[in-house]
């Protein structure tokens, strides 16, 4: 008799598999580091040793190398090779490396997602209508800011110990994020500001699901994240739902104050006015409210996580750190001495000590490999010689080019909080090393009004309490592979002044 048990199946299977995804590697391409064991590469050392693997790669193969992870080599790039792909938008594309790790295609299907193409549309938007109208919106940001403060962080004259710091941040800056986007009018709808507060989590829950697929073909992997889809399961749909039976109301209100008052309408500073303003905007038919609504959310999605987290990194390097937050206290409480407590767009601009504070911690966010990029014309070679073909999946070395030593001085690798002041060198301004914005021609268009966002909130909280780690340490963040999360430790906050 002939039987096939499993495991005899399971071993064919890792033959061919081991066979036909042997990594081919052509002759001019950047030295690939050796590994040990077949198929998984160097899967392990990438998901749980990245730091020292990435380090020893580099000491020993230079700034451009290629790695084998899950499948599929990676050319991993730092320095000059790292600048070179930043300068060369047309070769390297940093939306298609995104859409495989999130279909944003197959999710948003109404504006076809965040490609190359649609990106230049929502580049714009965010440069112009969001980071382009900070001084327009400094006061609505602002006192949505304290409610939000207000009503999460709330009163703490006895000592408030707050768990869930992320999620509490985000609450706070999807609450100001809301009313310049949606306008006040519909910012007053708790469901609203709930569906863009957690548009980002919803979405990238499919970013938690491993690439094991990846290994067979990373198409794969893609076919079983949006199997759901075809069931009827899709993130995007829930709140879009949301977000246009809270928008329509407040449009056709609009639209009636426009044919009342003719010339003398005023027109709204948020986001939605901008988009009812698109030549191609006709909200009764139902697929175009879709398509305007969808690219908003394509801004709530870049703009509301993002932003929380930078100010939740800054505050446990601040809470860490109690003579950071005095020094940073007497700053603040000069500049609100001055203004009487209203904070204008020149305010914020005086605010540099906690500028430098901002962008050092922004440096020290720890990320090892970021910024992934595909290669997508026929073939690019690097100016050191080495030659990646197209198709190629480029990581950068976040950390090891934000602590280079030529551009930060032999301290590169502390922590030192003042760094920037008076150095001509805003948190905001991209520069060789200092690529936690990108860089080059796509660098975030909405970093003005990230920074901007983060100063004012840290202003308003430094001036009303005191807070620290609970352990009293400086807390670590957390690794999930080359990349990282916010500490999930609790922070203990105090009103400054009690009663
Ligand atoms: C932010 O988004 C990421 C992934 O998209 C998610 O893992 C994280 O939990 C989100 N954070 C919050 C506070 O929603
Ligand atoms: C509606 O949206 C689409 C995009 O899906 C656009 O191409 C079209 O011109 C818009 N306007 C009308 C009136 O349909
Ligand atoms: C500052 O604000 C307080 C109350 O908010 C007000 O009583 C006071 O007159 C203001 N002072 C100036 C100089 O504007």
């Amino acid at each position: 008799m002939f039987e096939v048990s499993m495991f005899q199946i399971f071993v064919i299977f890792m033959i061919i598999l081991y066979i036909i995804k042997r990594p081919r590697i052509g002759k001019n391409e950047p030295p690939f580091v050796p590994y040990t064991i077949p198929i998984l590469g160097h899967t392990y050392n990438y998901l749980f040793n990245p730091k020292k693997f990435i380090k020893e790669c580099k000491e020993q193969y230079g700034d451009c190398f290629s790695i084998y992870v899950f499948g599929h080599v990676m050319t991993v790039v730092s320095r000059d090779s790292l600048t070179e792909v930043f300068r060369n938008s047309d070769d390297f594309d940093f939306s298609s490396a995104i859409n495989e790790l999130l279909p944003f295609h197959r999710l948003f299907t109404y504006n076809g997602g965040i490609t190359k193409e649609t990106n230049i549309f929502h580049a714009k938007t965010a440069r112009e209508q969001v980071s382009g109208k900070l001084a327009l919106n400094t006061n609505i940001v602002q006192k949505y800011l304290m409610k939000g403060m207000d009503k999460c962080i709330g009163d703490c004259n006895d000592p408030k110990i707050v768990d869930n710091t992320w999620l509490t941040f985000n609450n706070i800056v999807a609450l100001s994020i809301t009313n310049i986007f949606a306008g006040e009018e519909a910012a007053i709808h708790e469901d609203l500001i709930k569906s863009f507060g957690s548009f980002a989590f919803d979405v990238g829950s499919l970013l938690m699901i491993p690439p094991i697929l990846s290994f067979i073909h990373p198409k794969l992997h893609e076919i079983v994240i949006t199997l759901p889809m075809k069931f009827g399961w899709n993130p995007v749909s829930r709140h879009r739902e949301v977000v246009m039976n809270r928008l329509r109301p407040v449009i056709e209100k609009r639209l009636k104050e426009k044919t009342i008052l003719g010339n003398n309408y005023k027109p709204y500073n948020d986001l939605l006015e901008y988009y009812m303003n698109q030549p191609n905007f006709d909200y009764t038919i139902p697929d175009n409210l879709s398509y305007h609504v969808e690219n908003l959310l394509v801004l709530v999605f870049a703009s509301i996580n993002t932003t929380s987290r930078t100010v939740v990194d800054a505050l446990y390097d601040l809470a860490g750190r109690p003579e950071v937050l005095n020094e940073l206290y007497e700053e603040a409480l000069t500049i609100n001495k001055e203004c009487n407590g209203t904070i204008t767009i020149l305010e914020i601009q005086k605010m540099e000590k906690l500028d430098s504070f901002i962008k050092e911690s922004l440096r020290h966010s720890d990320n090892i490999l970021a910024l992934p990029h595909y290669m997508i014309s026929k073939s690019y070679t690097f100016s050191n010689g080495y030659t990646i073909l197209r198709g190629r999946k480029v990581l950068m070395c976040a950390d090891d080019m934000l602590k280079a030593k030529e551009c930060y001085g032999d301290d590169a690798e502390e922590f030192k909080p003042f760094r920037f002041v008076n150095a001509k060198s805003p948190a905001t301004k991209i520069d060789r090393s200092y690529i936690v914005f990108g860089g080059g021609r796509h660098a975030c268009p909405g970093r003005f009004f990230a920074i901007t966002e983060t100063k004012l909130l840290l202003h308003k909280l430094i001036m009303k309490y005191k807070f620290s780690t609970k352990s009293g340490k400086i807390e670590k963040k957390i690794y999930i592979g080359p990349i990282t999360i916010p500490s999930q430790s609790s922070l203990v906050f105090e009103n400054r002044v009690k009663c």
